[in-house]
């Protein structure tokens, strides 16, 4: 792949550029991967945590998060649970269809806020993409940071996603990785059984040294910051990647608005700091 950028810096965030799906698969029911190339040369300068706007031909569009880059196949993974009209579509897709590929937008995870800290990924269910993005970044200067964590709780055995990468992944020396389920027999699993927040309260760390990400549902974000901060972490080393219905995805409709912030221009990621005082308001 090139490295100059693919799209026209006048019109990236506005105009769709063309992707073809080069590769699909099914990571369990109606929650699917998909690997798209761009169609022209060039290629896509992200940092992990951003989103990408995805759009259906003549269905619609959605914002997704850009789970990795796959240097083998060039092409950008995205991981889709399949909810309404377009991530229907996406579900449905089929190797080879060609879809509209706006940004990448938003801030992304403060990397840079955990240089010389421990690193604690938290991810709920399909949560799991945008801190995914994170790991060829940290193992990149992996000596930049202390101890990495990454906790990952899944409905049951069968939800977990990406399941052929953990097999190596729990090889790396240089990660805790923790996964748990809420759902399981003795016959088809044999790990830890629970919610993900049970992974954090029986976790081993400085509390002072460390900085959390955390993405998945809302209620499990709280109580996971709940949990970190009963151990003393601060609420400045806590960020939530935060979800809302996108439409232009660069500050202009409103329809991302949170309290005063715009989650596709001040976040997605937020400092739960940042963010606390506007989740109990029911109406946002
Ligand atoms: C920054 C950001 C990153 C995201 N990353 C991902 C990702 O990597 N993978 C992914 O699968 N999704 C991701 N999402 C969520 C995704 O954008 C929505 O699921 C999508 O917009 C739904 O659009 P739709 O047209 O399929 O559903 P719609 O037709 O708009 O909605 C149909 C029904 O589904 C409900 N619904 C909508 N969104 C959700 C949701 N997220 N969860 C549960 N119910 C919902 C609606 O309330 C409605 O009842 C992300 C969202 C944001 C803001
Ligand atoms: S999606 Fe339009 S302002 Fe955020």
């Amino acid at each position: 792949m090139k490295t100059n950028s693919l799209f026209n810096p006048s019109a990236q965030f506005l105009l769709p550029i063309p992707f073809q799906i080069k590769k699909k698969k099914v990571e369990y029911p109606r929650v699917v991967s998909l690997w798209l190339s761009p169609l022209g040369n060039g290629e896509l300068s992200f940092k992990p945590g951003q989103f990408l706007m995805v759009y259906v031909f003549g269905v619609g569009e959605v914002a997704l998060s850009i789970a990795e880059k796959d240097e083998t196949e060039e092409s950008y993974v995205l991981t889709i649970r399949s909810v309404g009209t377009v991530t229907r579509a996406l579900e449905h897709c089929k190797q080879g269809d060609i879809v509209g590929i706006r940004g990448p937008f938003g801030k992304g995870w403060p990397l840079e806020e955990a240089v010389s800290k421990d690193i604690l990924l938290v991810a709920g269910g399909i949560g799991l993409p945008p801190l995914w993005s994170t790991l060829p970044f940290i193992f990149k200067d992996r000596s930049n940071y202390g101890e990495v964590f990454l906790l990952y709780g899944a409905r049951s055995p069968h939800d977990i996603l990406y399941k052929e990468s953990w097999e190596s992944l729990s090889k790396q020396k240089e990660l805790v990785l923790k996964i748990s389920v809420e759902l399981a027999t003795s016959r088809n699993w044999n790990g830890s059984i629970g919610n993900v927040i049970s992974l954090v309260d029986s976790l081993r760390f400085n509390p002072q040294s460390v900085v959390a990400f955390v993405c998945g549902p809302e209620p499990m974000m709280r109580f996971c910051a709940y949990a970190l901060l009963k151990r003393g972490v601060a609420k400045e080393s806590i960020y939530f990647s935060m979800e809302r219905n996108m439409r232009c995805a660069i500050g202009s409709c409103g329809h991302c608005q949170f309290g005063p912030l715009f989650l596709c221009k001040n976040g997605p990621v937020f400092s739960y700091k940042t963010i606390e005082p506007f989740l109990n308001i029911p109406e946002i």
